[in-house]
C-alpha cells in the first residue's frame, strides 16, 4: 500500500511517500481500506519527536474515514463492505495509508448523510471537542465559557457543541477570522492581536484552552471561584493555576465508538457545521504539514487517499 511515513524525526522533508505492507486483521480488528484521514496537530509533533516512543518506519495520522477490507476473528459487529471512521488508538499513528488496522470496538460506522472527506475531517477534533466540553468540563446550559483559539479544528467544533449546549460562548482569534468564528456561533468575539483577553473577559464558568504556552497559563484569570479550566496544549499535564479557588483539567481523550457516534448525531443533525476544509493527496503532505505547523490556519486539512 502507498502510505506517508517517516523513518526520522524531523522537519517536513522528512516526509516520505512510498509503499509498506498491507496491514493484517489481528483478532479484534479490522482492516479499513481508508478513503480520507485528516491533519491535525499532534501530527507533525509527532513528526519532530516530541512524543520520540516510535518504531521507524512510522506512518502518520490519526483520524481516517474508510470502508471495511477485513474483519479479524472475533469482531462480530462490523463486516466487509461497512463505511466506517474513527481515531486510531492513544500512542499509535497510522491513517495517512491506503489501509490501517485498528480495534473493531473504537471504530463507529458512518451514516451516508456524512461523507468520508467531512468524517475524516471531525472524527478526532469532535471526539477531542466532546470529551473536554461534556465529560471534562460538564459545560451545562446558560454557563459562559471562553475558547482559547476559535478558527482552530478542535475550537470550530467545541464553540458549536458548547452553544447546543445551550452556553454562551466568547472566544479569541486574529482579525482575519473573526467574522469566521462568528459564523460558528461565538456570543463575543476578541482579537487577541488587538486585546488582551484577560482585561475584557472575566467571571466565566470554563475556559477551554487549545492554544497553550502564555494563553494557558493566563486563562485562569477570566473564571469565576469554582470555576474550571481544561487544556489540551500544554503537554499531558494540565498547567497548575496560581489561585486555589479553581480547577484544572487535562482531559483524556479515550477513543471509543460512543463519542464518535455522538460526532456524527451532531453534524448529521445540523448541530455543529463541517469546518472549512482544504483537500489534498497524500504525496503532497510535506505542504499539508507545513500549512498546519504555520498555526494560522482555519478549518481543517485532509487528504483524499483514494
Ligand atoms: N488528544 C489531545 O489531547 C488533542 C487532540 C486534538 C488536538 N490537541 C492539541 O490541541 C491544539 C489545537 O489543535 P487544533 O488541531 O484544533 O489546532 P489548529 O487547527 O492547528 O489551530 C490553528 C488555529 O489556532 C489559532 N491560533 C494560533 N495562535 C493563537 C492565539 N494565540 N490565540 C488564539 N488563536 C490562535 C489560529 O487562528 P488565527 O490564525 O486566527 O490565530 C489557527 O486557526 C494543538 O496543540 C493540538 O496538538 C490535543
Amino acid at each position: 500500500m502507498k502510505a506517508v511515513f517517516i523513518e526520522r524525526f524531523g522537519g517536513p522533508d522528512v516526509l516520505q511517500y512510498g509503499d509498506l505492507p498491507d496491514p493484517v486483521a489481528a483478532p479484534g480488528e479490522v482492516v479499513v481500506d481508508v478513503t480520507a484521514a485528516s491533519v491535525n496537530a499532534a501530527d507533525w509533533k509527532v513528526r519532530a519527536g516530541e512524543y520520540s516512543q516510535a518504531t521507524f518506519p512510522l506512518i502518520l495520522g490519526r483520524d481516517f474515514s474508510g470502508v471495511v477490507a477485513a474483519a479479524g476473528t472475533g469482531v462480530g459487529d462490523l463486516k466487509v463492505g461497512d463505511a466506517v471512521f474513527g481515531v486510531i488508538e492513544a500512542g499509535r499513528e497510522g491513517a495517512y495509508a491506503e489501509k490501517l488496522a485498528i480495534k473493531a470496538a473504537i471504530v463507529a460506522k458512518k451514516p451516508d448523510a456524512l461523507s468520508h472527506i467531512d468524517a475524516a475531517a471531525v472524527a478526532l477534533i469532535g471526539l477531542t471537542a466532546i470529551r473536554t466540553i461534556e465529560d471534562s468540563l460538564k459545560l451545562k446550559p446558560g454557563e459562559t465559557i471562553l475558547i482559547q483559539g476559535g478558527a482552530g479544528g478542535v475550537a470550530s467544533f467545541a464553540i458549536q457543541l458548547a452553544r447546543h449546549i445551550g452556553a454562551r460562548v466568547i472566544t479569541t482569534t486574529s482579525a482575519a477570522n473573526l467574522n469566521y468564528v462568528r459564523s460558528l456561533g461565538a456570543d463575543e468575539v476578541i482579537d487577541y492581536n488587538a486585546q488582551d483577553f484577560t482585561r475584557v473577559v472575566s467571571g466565566c464558568d470554563a475556559v477551554f484552552d487549545t492554544v497553550g504556552g502564555d494563553v494557558a497559563q493566563k486563562s485562569f484569570a477570566v473564571l469565576k471561584p469554582g470555576g474550571r479550566a481544561a487544556f489540551i496544549a500544554s503537554g499531558m499535564q494540565a498547567p497548575k493555576p496560581e489561585r486555589s479557588d479553581v480547577t484544572s483539567l487535562r482531559p483524556a481523550v479515550g477513543r471509543a465508538r460512543a463519542p464518535l457516534a455522538r460526532v456524527a448525531e451532531l453534524v448529521t443533525a445540523g448541530a455543529v457545521h463541517i469546518p472549512e476544509i482544504k483537500l489534498y493527496r497524500l504525496s503532497e503532505a510535506a505542504e499539508a504539514h507545513r500549512v498546519s505547523e504555520g498555526r494560522h490556519f482555519r478549518g481543517k486539512l485532509v487528504f483524499k487517499v483514494r
